[in-house]
């Protein structure tokens, strides 16, 4: 995007937003939001809602190709020892742009699953040979951002159902062709947001599904890991391409690990919807010392140190959603939720239950207490899937592993999965919508309907269904 179009972009989206343009003063001239009609995007309302519960025949072996062999590809795959060995899946396809990645994780395959699968590597467009094949269900993609909405797309019209790491989209325009595609040819298309399947995460939706928190009316959600180390490593990331999104762009670019547990907890898209936001980063600092002082190629970036994007729901619940990976400091998702009756904070988790008004306090439960309501309130999944989740604790504590055997167990047995096309396009669309309040001194942004209006129709959360 050059300049020309960033300032196109920032007078309309200022028609839109209702600002002055000349109150729109932002660096970023090289922005990926959208440029192209940006009020339609805004206010479209083309989905039709059909994906609600999209169920398909049951499909008893998975049969699945994989893209993206890196850091995330490497550790998913080993989510499907248990699979393959219980005959639910089996791993056909490999693509990377690289053959040595595939190699290695070919090797690995080949210790559980004989043989191993065909590899795809060698230029950038190999992957759709395993997407063209008629003998696979399934595309799991774990490529760069940049690639997520054209895989998931090129899929879905070649007859697969996809799962994809997140963002699924980068931009407004993408969300909306994801919804057409998948509406029109009817595939699952599911964002692989891990933290939704983590034990706390689902203790803590249990205990709001049994009524401890009574009415929840505020949640705060984050990704905090302070990435500059990988960031400039010239090995870790693909071409590094990770931080050049950081030169580019000022937003929240990855908000899918905070907003995907807070959205189950607030029945997102299951009878309340995201209604607007307002989105503020902090100046750049961090990142751009830490390239200095280490002799990194770029020392400019667009992406303030920390992001902070507030969201209103339609029945008037709020959301905070942070997102820095500059600065130094220790990890944390905050999974803060704040119900009438009770409160929970992570990193550390504690958990505040008030239930009789007469003995109102100020304190978190004691250790003994708190691990009453955590056997008690333990999801049910969890408990019934104990040891294979110990087997699997390296895909990030055995959230990785619930997560890959809840898609491929919905699979096995025609159900809807428990991320649906519509959660997955809505989560990612935070991405371009904090990008234009940013760009717009903070100015509040409708969030557009993708569900067709079907999210007024009040149900229970999927993942609380217990799938064998
Ligand atoms: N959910 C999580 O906990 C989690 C953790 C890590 C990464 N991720 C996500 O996983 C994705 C990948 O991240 P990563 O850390 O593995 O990055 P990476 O750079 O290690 O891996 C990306 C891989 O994609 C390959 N690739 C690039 N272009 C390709 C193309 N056109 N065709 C085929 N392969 C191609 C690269 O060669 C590389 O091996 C990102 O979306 C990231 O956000 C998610």
């Amino acid at each position: 995007m050059n300049r020309k179009d960033f300032l196109s972009l920032s007078s309309r989206a200022a028609l839109f937003l209702g600002v002055a343009p000349s109150v729109i003063a932002c660096k970023d001239d090289k922005s990926t939001i959208d440029s192209d009609k940006l009020n339609e995007l805004l206010s479209q309302t083309k989905a039709d809602g059909s994906l609600v519960n999209l169920k398909h025949e049951a499909i008893p072996k998975v049969r699945v190709g994989m893209i993206g062999m890196g850091n995330r590809g490497s550790v998913l795959i080993q989510m499907f020892e248990y699979l393959i060995k219980n005959n639910h899946a089996e791993i056909v396809a490999l693509a990377d742009l690289k053959e040595d990645k595939l190699n290695k994780n070919n090797d690995y395959l080949s210790t559980i699953q004989p043989g191993g699968a065909d590899l795809y590597f060698g230029n950038e467009s190999a992957w759709k040979k395993v997407a063209n094949r008629d003998d696979i269900d399934l595309l799991l993609i774990a490529t760069p951002w940049n690639y997520h909405a054209e895989m998931c797309l090129y899929g879905m019209e070649h007859g697969k159902h996809v799962a994809c790491e997140q963002p699924m989209a980068m931009t407004l325009k993408d969300c909306w062709k994801l919804i057409e595609v998948a509406e029109r040819t009817k595939r699952h298309c599911m964002y692989m947001e891990n933290c939704c399947f983590n034990g706390e995460e689902l203790w803590v939706l249990n205990m709001i599904n049994e009524g401890v928190f009574g009415d929840v009316n505020h949640a705060e959600g984050a990704y905090i890991h302070d990435l500059r180390k990988h960031m400039m490593d010239e090995t870790y990331y693909e071409d590094q391409w990770r931080i050049k999104h950081h030169q580019i762009k000022n937003g929240n670019f990855y908000t899918g690990h905070g907003l995907g547990p807070v959205s189950f907890y607030m029945d997102i898209g299951r009878g309340d919807n995201y209604d607007h936001l307002v989105s503020m980063s902090s100046k750049e600092q961090s990142l751009s010392e830490a390239a200095v002082k280490n002799n990194f190629w770029a020392t400019e970036f667009a992406c303030g140190d920390m992001n902070t994007t507030l969201i209103k729901t339609k029945l008037g619940r709020s959301i905070m959603l942070q997102f820095d990976t500059h600065t130094g400091r220790p990890y944390s998702r905050l999974n803060t939720v704040t119900g009438t009756k009770a409160v929970h904070q992570g990193y550390p988790s504690r958990l505040y239950v008030g239930h009789n008004e007469l003995q109102w306090g100020h304190s978190w439960l004691k250790d003994q207490e708190y691990r009453e309501y955590r056997e008690r309130y333990d999801h049910p999944l969890w408990k019934r899937l104990r040891e294979q989740i110990d087997a699997n604790a390296v895909g990030h504590g055995g959230m990785d592993f619930v997560m890959i055997y809840r898609l491929i167990r919905c699979l096995n047995q025609g159900l809807p999965l428990d991320i649906n096309l519509y959660d997955s396009v809505l989560w990612s669309a935070i991405t371009p919508l904090s990008q234009i309040s940013v760009a717009n001194n903070s100015a509040s942004t409708k969030v557009p309907d993708f569900t067709g209006g079907s999210w007024v129709n009040k149900r229970k959360n999927e993942v609380l269904r217990p799938i064998i």
